[in-house]
């Protein structure tokens, strides 16, 4: 089939509106069409690329999300250096700034009225994109400046980054710097995820930007949602009429299709910049990200040139920082909180105070090895600040301060709600009560199972859930499913009305798709995503509990430690007869027949072991494996004398080596076709 000119025509049509829209969107924050017009289009473009592969090109915005995750990222060296900055804590350390460039210029050119472009720091992680002839080329992490990593998969998510400039005639090399970073929603929903999921926080937006671009899965990039401000902008030398100051830098910078902060001001004295400094300091709480301090640089590119850089920093430039809000407080008591995995947390209640706008009594102490090493007791005044200004922690104790007749804190040795005997593994930094029955368990677990990305039944929130448990009237949430009006009517505050309501809620929620119900079971490390990962996998619950570690390690995108937990899981008669009453009660648990695994027919791969490695040319390797699996076949993660089979691709590195010495069979990607049937892709 060849593509009409028509066909060419109309795709590259859609290609422009859904840009143009997206820049709107992501970048001007000022939609210009409707969230279903775009959908619309978007699916009518997917389409037409479906049909015709060769009409897809790399800026296509269909093209954003990769599917094959990196093994590793490689290390690459920047065109020019990324420098860093010099830190100014107040605004005198400031003023010495500016007497230091003064001076640096010879005493002829002293230059009375320098401007200053003030711009946020945003608190995210440095990036560098290249773009070749206009198109998006590569994007690295900044590394120590000279080297870093090249994430082009990665960058190319995020939707705030042009994969193609906006211009005419475009340079042949352009070379943008700029701050990738989770806006506070998003960092927030991705702490909850992990809490939910007994993963450790992040503890401020930076960590989670810079953990997030170091993901191998761009899919995983995709769904946390990072967005980017550009503030650096390089072009060739012979590029005509280039920008002569950094605040037509950033002027061109949003003109060619990049999003640009827009609380940048240009100050023509050192008067004015503190103004802004001060002024940004309330602001800075009421906007959708974090800032810490304000990037104050001089405006005119020959002055920069003239000043040069440092070893480390330009001359040119400072950041000039807010103080991290670091609080004094009186520890009260600590108490130690039971989780829903049974994790018991120490907590300090303190005497309230008000850190960075909001009023603490309350911070996480970890566990006891932090306590420890902090000495934190009850009685001290200790430093509190809130990491990211979003979690309370301890930073010290103020030793100088400790009364009297204090005693170090050790943790109960029982469990404070149900009083069975805590329990620390060797090894592990976390105390548990492994009574499955605890009411803090059971708490913990019923709101899960309620919460909006489980089974997301409205209405049962904490309160409610602490009532009904206290009173017995649900001792799993299988019996939510039992609950009836007049059992609900003992509880306080309600009525009949939202007692049907609650009812009919809790019923609705049997709709709910498998992945929901799988990640509502809140089984250690299966979070939202695992939990998507795991039902694509095992089509169904039986497929999933009787899957061994090895099944569940070489699933994609599942680690060890994912998969010891689930093995163990399914292991424990508690937790076998939960799913079974679920099941009887109508809940979701998958079904053979989704689409993804439907039986292929003969099995004809049955009994085999294969092992996948190298970049195969048309299949990911998650294609490859459900190509085997749906036939029959194994998957290993590792060469033994147990594999009968390796499929080998480009770059196969030392599991082909192993297999060569063991004499394995290996096979091409077109061999592995021909045995399961000559299938193709998609
Ligand atoms: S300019 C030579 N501008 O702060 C120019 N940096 O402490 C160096 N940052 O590595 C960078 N917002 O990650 C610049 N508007 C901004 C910034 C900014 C945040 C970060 C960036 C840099 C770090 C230096």
């Amino acid at each position: 089939m060849t593509v009409t000119p028509q066909t060419q025509q109309r795709a590259s049509q859609l290609r422009q509106q859904l840009q143009e829209a997206g820049y709107a969107y992501y970048v001007l924050d000022a939609p210009i069409m409707e969230d279903t017009v775009y959908d619309r289009l978007y699916r009518e473009l997917q389409e037409l690329e479906e049909r015709y592969p060769e009409l897809i090109v790399a800026d296509s915005p269909t093209q954003r999300v990769g599917d094959r995750p990196a093994e590793r990222f490689t290390s690459i060296r920047h065109n020019i250096p990324l420098y860093s900055l010099e830190n100014a804590f107040n605004i005198p350390e400031l003023e010495k700034w500016d007497g230091r460039w003064r001076r640096h210029l010879t005493a002829s050119t002293t230059e009375e009225s320098a401007e200053y472009v003030c711009e946020l720091k945003i608190d995210g992680s440095a990036i560098a994109l290249t773009y070749e002839h206009g198109i998006l080329v590569r994007g690295a992490t900044r590394g120590d400046g000279i080297s870093g990593e090249d994430i082009t998969p990665n960058i190319r998510t995020i939707r705030a980054i042009p994969l193609r400039l906006t211009l005419e005639n475009p340079p042949p090399i352009v070379e943008v710097r700029g701050e990738a970073f989770l806006p506070l929603e998003e960092f927030n929903r991705i702490n909850q995820e992990r809490a939910s999921t007994g993963e450790p926080l992040f503890a401020n937006p930076r960590n989670a930007a810079a953990g997030t671009l170091r993901q191998l899965d761009p899919k995983i990039v995709d769904r946390r949602r990072l967005a980017f401000f550009a503030y650096t902008l390089h072009l060739p030398e012979a590029t005509p009429n280039p920008p002569q100051s950094q605040w037509q830098a950033l002027e061109y910078l949003q003109h060619i299709g990049f999003s640009v902060n827009p609380n940048r001001k240009l100050c023509q004295s050192l008067a004015e910049v503190e103004t802004y400094f001060q002024q940004w300091d309330s602001g800075r709480k009421s906007l959708p990200y974090m800032t810490d301090g304000v990037v104050v640089k001089l405006n005119s590119f020959p002055l920069q040139e003239r000043l040069g850089f440092t070893n480390k920093f330009p001359r040119w430039a400072i950041a000039l920082k807010y103080p991290a809000e670091e609080v004094p407080t009186v520890v009260r008591e600590i108490t130690v909180n039971i989780g829903r995995t049974g994790a018991a947390t120490p907590m300090a209640i303190m005497e309230p105070v008000q850190v960075a706008g909001t009023t603490v009594q309350r911070a996480t102490l970890h566990n006891q090895d932090r306590i420890a090493e902090l000495d934190i007791r009850v009685g001290d005044t200790v430093i509190i600040r809130k990491a990211g200004e979003i979690i309370p922690e301890v930073v010290r104790v103020l030793l100088e301060l400790r009364p009297p007749d204090t005693q170090a804190y050790t943790m109960p040795k029982n469990c404070p709600e149900c009083d069975s005997q805590l329990v620390r593994p060797a090894g592990e930094s976390v105390t548990r009560c492994l009574n499955s029955s605890c009411s803090a368990i059971l708490r913990g677990s019923v709101v899960h199972w309620a919460s909006r990305d489980a089974l997301d039944i409205k209405g049962l929130g904490e309160k409610l859930v602490e009532q009904i448990v206290e009173k017995e009237i649900a001792r799993s949430v299988a019996d939510l499913y039992e609950l009836t009006r007049e059992k609900l009517m003992s509880l306080e505050r309600m009525g009949e009305k939202l007692a049907d309501k609650l009812i009919n809620a809790i019923s609705n929620s049997k709709q709910q798709s498998y992945p929901r119900v799988l990640y509502g079971l809140g089984i250690r490390y299966v979070g939202k995503t695992n939990a998507e990962l795991l039902a694509e996998s095992f089509p169904t619950i039986q497929a999933l509990s009787q899957a061994s570690v090895d099944d569940l390690e070489s699933t994609y995108g599942i680690g060890s430690e994912i998969a010891q937990s689930v093995w163990q899981w399914f292991k424990i008669p508690a937790n076998q007869e939960l799913v079974g009453r679920l099941q009887a009660i109508g809940l979701n648990f998958g079904s053979e027949d989704s689409p993804d695994v439907k039986p292929m027919g003969e099995q004809l791969l049955a009994g085999k072991t294969f092992v996948v490695t190298g970049t195969l040319p048309t299949l990911s390797r998650q294609e490859a494996e459900a190509l085997i699996k749906q036939s029959g076949g194994k998957i290993s993660s590792s060469v033994s004398q147990k594999t009968d089979y390796i499929v080998v691709g480009d770059k196969a590195g030392s599991k082909l080596e192993k297999a060569q010495q063991l004499g394995i069979v290996q096979l091409s990607e077109s061999e592995l076709l021909e045995r399961v049937g000559g299938k193709e892709k998609g």
